[in-house]
């Protein structure tokens, strides 16, 4: 199924030569969401230093706006937000729209929860397809009431309660969205408000929330990791320095390793132990990186990567580190077809339920890059025979990001070039992909309809 939208904007890749040069790629996006939802609560002002100015970070802080917070951009490209205090969110005089955003949606669900006003959330056709019980779930359990579509998907209204109780909760799937939902709900809610993960996922929101002086309390139990907050807390006003995506540097680092004479580096990487299964994959496949300047930013790790292309071979890849790299296994599979051997990638139920189908779209479309991929229900794998793929195929993104910056990656290195029918996605979170790439001597183009 084919979901181009009208103003789609396709974009071929052919093969280039070597990459070379030293870039920094955007904020986090996890970070940025987070910055605007925190600094819009805290009292006084928030100095988000670095902030990913890509579409989906664009509506969460549209969103702060219509909920009575006030963030904007000023010309020395630092964003302020001057905050209403823990408990101050006034109800929206309109429909949040989070366009294809699913972090900033869970996040603000929780957020709004545990208020006395009913607020409104669309999006996307992506996002309007998503499953969101995994989030009313817990946040029924608090107080909050639902109207939703069938099948619990956007769009939405949450109800919130005057009345929020702090609760208990043993997450199900193992994600840092619900989680924070969860915590972010337990800021207005008086008592201690729990999440129990028996997988560990990214800890930005408790790390954040640490910075602006929560008391956050992190503890293992036999259950799984318990992270804890006191509910009804004062928030400080802070600076954050945003560190760049290691979402997105995983683009420009596959790049590199699989294009012959390629050598890069770059800067500001966030390196967050729960963000880095991708370099430990990578690493395991025989991939040269190396972390230089490693160092710790307003409570987040952050390194250059210096990049050499490499000879891959196949690997496992373990359901358990799953968590700490979600968002690369497209462009991982693009790495594994130019590997030796079979790469087995395990655990990735939850890749069917992203912005699109990922597993299902990366099968298909490296499929017909020529590539020898079988798939399962939550597996996918990929055997490469060390050379590069044909490549030579059109695909459709289906409103992803991910998977079409993963195409491109790999038209830049296969023998024939490749094309998606729709490269605007991208700016959700990596706006400047192309130039970026195209800096370091890729060959991403406008395709001629
Ligand atoms: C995110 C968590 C992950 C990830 C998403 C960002 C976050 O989602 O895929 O891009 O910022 O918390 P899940 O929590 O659904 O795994």
């Amino acid at each position: 199924m084919s979901r181009q939208t009208d103003a789609a904007r396709p974009l071929s890749s052919g093969t280039g030569r070597g990459l070379k040069g030293r870039i920094r790629v955007p904020g986090d996006k996890s970070i940025s969401h987070r910055s605007l939802m925190l600094g819009a609560l805290a009292l006084g002002e928030t100095e988000i230093h670095g902030l990913l100015e890509g579409e989906d970070v664009l509506r969460t802080a549209a969103a702060m706006r219509l909920l009575g917070g006030s963030a904007a951009r000023d010309a020395d490209g630092v964003w302020r937000a001057q905050g209403r205090g823990n408990g101050g969110l006034a109800e929206a005089n309109d429909v949040l729209d989070l366009g294809n955003a699913g972090t900033g949606t869970r996040l603000l669900m929780g957020l709004v929860a545990p208020y006395p006003m009913t607020t409104f959330f669309t999006g996307d056709a992506s996002l309007r397809s998503r499953p969101m019980a995994r989030v009313t779930d817990p946040l029924r359990q608090m107080g909050a009431e639902f109207v939703t579509r069938s099948g619990g998907r956007p769009p939405l209204a949450v109800i919130g309660t005057a009345s929020p109780l702090p609760i208990t909760y043993k997450l199900p799937v193992a994600s840092a969205q619900v989680k924070s939902a969860i915590l972010l709900a337990g800021l207005n809610t008086p008592g201690i408000t729990t999440v129990i993960e028996p997988e560990h996922t990214r800890d930005h929101t408790e790390l954040m929330l640490k910075g602006f002086g929560v008391d956050v309390r992190v503890e293992e139990t036999p259950e799984g990791r318990a992270s804890s907050i006191v509910g009804q807390p004062e928030l400080k006003g802070r600076k954050i320095i945003v560190p760049g995506d290691p979402s997105s540097a995983a683009f420009p680092i596959v790049a590199a390793l699989i294009l012959p004479g390629s050598q890069i580096v770059i800067e500001n990487v966030g390196l967050n132990p729960h963000r880095i299964g991708l370099i430990e994959t990578l690493l395991e496949m025989g991939a040269s990186i190396e972390i230089e300047n490693a160092r710790v930013e307003a409570g987040e790790k952050v390194g250059d990567l210096k990049v050499t292309h490499s000879h891959l071979r196949g690997v496992t890849v373990p359901a358990a580190r799953a968590p700490s790299m979600i968002d690369e296994y497209p462009i991982l599979a693009v790495a594994a077809a130019f590997a030796e051997g079979e790469t087995r990638m395990l655990g990735l139920a939850e890749l069917r339920v992203k912005e699109s189908d990922r597993l299902g779209a990366m099968a298909r479309g490296l499929a017909a890059c020529g590539a020898a991929v079988s798939e399962g229900e939550d597996w996918l794998a990929v055997t490469g025979t060390g050379k590069k793929p044909g490549g030579g195929a059109h695909i459709a993104v289906n409103l992803d990001h991910r998977p079409a910056m993963a195409f491109l990656v790999l038209g830049m290195a296969a023998s024939r070039p490749v094309s998606i029918d729709d490269g605007s996605p991208i700016d959700t979170s990596f706006p400047g992909f192309a130039d970026l790439m195209n800096g370091l001597g890729g060959s991403i183009s406008l395709k001629n309809r």
